[in-house]
Formats: structure tokens, sequence, C-alpha cells
């Protein structure tokens, strides 16, 4: 077993952007601007923002964070939000999700201008990441395509099962492991809460992409020898052994699926680390105009 360690991958990642931004900057191209809108005091995503922020500038970005509290008006936001579009100075736009209810993700998604949306949430975005055309590939496929990319995992013609149907992981990740392209050229199977004997399709697996959101969901029993098992999940439960009280979760049974499968993720410090170089990465294609010319 070998396992794909994502932390260290993504501290690599982060240095080749510091270089690569240092390049463009030096030939005469704008220092990449990403703007975040946080909304609330919600802890896990003021922990998800500062991280974005503080990788910005690792990196050699600008960020801008604006902070609105909870009982803030749709329109102030949306408003915000159209602000930022028009500056020609702020490359990407992101707002941290989730939003108070009395605010409509639908709408806050469409406002965002396509050509500032790194995170790929944006209808259109999605629309040509399905068409195959150049987009934003939103940060935790963005980041599961380029681990099995630096770990040489072989994908075409092999049958890749997603387990989760989610419009930011499970159904993304199907799409672009069925494109004509690397990472991709397998064949895909999605499989959900309503899907019937599981365990016979996931055990058919070669590549197995799991994102319920279930800690601990995959065993051992559940996948074949060798199979290559890429775990999405991060769930917090209450532990007496960590500093915290918590430790994270994922949905894959680590100790015993990691005896049987080829590669594997762990979590954390698997796929997590991983989307926050995305979002850098799109920010800088943003920024060089690369994706909508
Ligand atoms: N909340 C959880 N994940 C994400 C993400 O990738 N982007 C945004 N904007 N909010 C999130």
């Amino acid at each position: 077993m070998q396992l794909i360690e994502g932390k260290k991958i993504s501290n690599e990642i982060k240095i080749e952007i510091a270089e690569e931004v240092k390049q463009f900057v030096a030939s005469g191209g704008k220092q990449p601007h990403l703007a975040a809108i946080l909304i609330g005091n919600d802890g896990a995503s003021e922990t998800y923002v500062g991280h974005k922020v503080k990788a910005c500038s690792q990196v050699g970005f600008k960020s801008t964070l604006v902070r609105f509290k909870d009982d803030v008006s749709e329109k102030e936001v949306i408003d915000k939000i159209q602000e930022i579009n028009n500056n020609d100075d702020i490359d990407g736009l992101i707002v941290q999700l989730p939003i108070p209810k009395h605010i409509s993700e639908e709408k806050v998604i469409k406002i965002i201008s396509p050509k500032k949306d790194v995170d790929g949430f944006h209808p259109e975005n999605v629309g040509r990441m399905v068409a195959g055309l150049p987009t934003f590939i939103s940060a935790t496929p963005f980041g599961i395509l380029e681990l099995l990319k630096r770990y040489n995992i072989e994908t075409q013609g092999k049958h890749c099962v997603v387990i989760g149907r989610s419009n930011i992981v499970g159904k993304p990740i199907s799409i672009l492991m069925s494109r004509k392209a690397y990472p991709g050229d397998s064949t895909v199977t999605v499989c959900h809460s309503r899907t019937k004997n599981i365990e016979e399709i996931t055990k058919q697996a070669d590549i197995i992409v799991v994102a319920l959101g279930y800690a601990e969901y995959l065993k051992a029993n559940m996948i074949k020898e060798g199979a290559v098992v890429i775990d999405v999940g991060i769930t917090r439960v209450k532990s007496d052994k960590t500093k915290s009280g918590w430790k994270l979760l994922g949905d894959v049974k680590f100790d015993e699926v990691s005896k049987k499968s080829s590669f594997i993720t762990p979590v954390p410090g698997g796929v997590g680390p991983m989307t926050i170089v995305s979002l850098l990465k799109n920010t800088l294609l943003s920024a060089k105009g690369s994706i909508y010319k």
C-alpha cells in the first residue's frame, strides 16, 4: 500500500505556484488577487477561510477578506459581489458556504462573474466542465485529479466507482473521470443512498472515490485487492485522545481498507489540503486570463 500524501504534495504545489507568480509578475503580469466573502461566524468556515487567506500570502497573492454579520441582507451581499465583479484588480471571488438561510445560495452563486468564479460553482462553469471546455474546476475534484496525476495512477480503461452524487464532489468527479483525457478515460459508476447491493459494485472498482460524509463507511470487505481509494469524507467526532477533544474521520475505515488497497488517501492529510491549492491554481489561471480569453 502506498499512502497518497496530499499534505506533502500540496506544499510542493504551493512552491511551484509561488515560483510561477514570481515569473509572471517579473514579466509584467499582475499579482493574482483572491477575494473571499465570509458571512457570520461559523467556526469551520472561519478556519477554512483563514487557511485560504494564509495560503494566498504564502504564494505571493493578494487577498481581500470581506466579512458580514449573519443578519446582513441579501441585497448587501449581492451589491458587494457586483462591486468585486467590476473591480479589475480582483481575479477570483469566493463566497464561503454555507451561508445563512435568508440569503439564496443559488442567487449568490449565479451573480458571481463566471470569469472570477474560482470555486467553479457557477452554472456556466459547470456547463463548460461538462462540455469539456476550459473552465474553473471546483476545488475537491481538481485536487483529486492532481493527486492521481502526481502518483502516476493509471486511469484509462479502469473502472472508477464514485460513492456520492453531490454537486461539489460526486457529480463533477464522475464526469471528469469519464472524459477523454488523463486523468480520465475511466468507466464510471455512480452509487448513492438509493443504490442496491452497493458492495457488488464497489468490489469491481479499480479506483473508488468516497464522498458520502458518513464516517468509516467503506470497509475492507467492500473493495477488491489492489484498489485505489480516494477518501473525501471529513467528519468531526469527539475524542478523548486529542488535545482539542475532536478528531477527524474519513468515509473509509482506514486501518482495514489500507491493508487491501494499492494507493489510499489518509484523513486528515489527503484530499483536504489539495482543495486550497486548487483554489490558488484557479486564481492564477484567472489572473493569467487562461480560461476566459
Ligand atoms: N464550503 C465548503 N467547501 C467550500 C468550497 O470549496 N468553497 C466555498 N466557497 N465554500 C465551501
